[in-house]
């Protein structure tokens, strides 16, 4: 099984990025734990950060269509494009692949314009508010599902 984890923008700048709400850790440190975390289920954890919508866009086809870049599942932390980027609602329900969208914050209990998202309607779910350990609820939740 292999799981593809998209990061979105200013996810690079974690570790110095606004701490109080994203946490001390680098996105390297996070990746880093989640690929550790699935190793003993034999499922291979790729990730890729980009603060351009365009590559996500074509990280999210390649998944679906692309021999070298195929996954079985995607968790996506879409950043600030969760709350706008129908360009990236419509690459998700473009394939096949379940999507997760997670975020390191609790979006619902931020500022207004956080409460939306375009992308979690054609997400198979959402986790939102524990910090790294988003990604790994999420990873456990897309093993789950695809081992149904
Ligand atoms: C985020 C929440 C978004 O609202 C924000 O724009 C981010 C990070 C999170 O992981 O909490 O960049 O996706």
């Amino acid at each position: 099984m292999k799981i593809l984890v998209l990061n979105g923008p200013n996810l690079n700048m974690l570790g110095t990025r606004e701490p109080g709400v994203y946490g001390s850790q680098t996105l390297a440190e996070i990746m880093s734990d989640l690929v550790a975390h699935a190793e003993p289920s034999g499922v291979a954890v790729q990730h890729f950060q980009s603060n351009s919508e365009g590559r996500l866009i074509s990280m999210i086809q390649a998944a679906a269509t692309d021999e070298e870049g195929k996954a079985d599942g995607i968790i996506f932390n879409a950043g600030a494009f969760t709350h706008y980027s129908i360009a990236l609602r419509d690459a998700i329900a473009a394939v096949e692949i379940p999507v997760v969208e997670v975020h390191l914050s609790n979006v619902a209990a931020r500022e207004d314009f956080r409460h939306v998202s375009v992308i979690a309607a054609v997400c198979v779910g959402v986790i939102s508010g524990f910090g790294a350990t988003s990604y790994r609820l999420a990873l456990d939740a897309l093993i789950d599902r695809l081992g149904e």
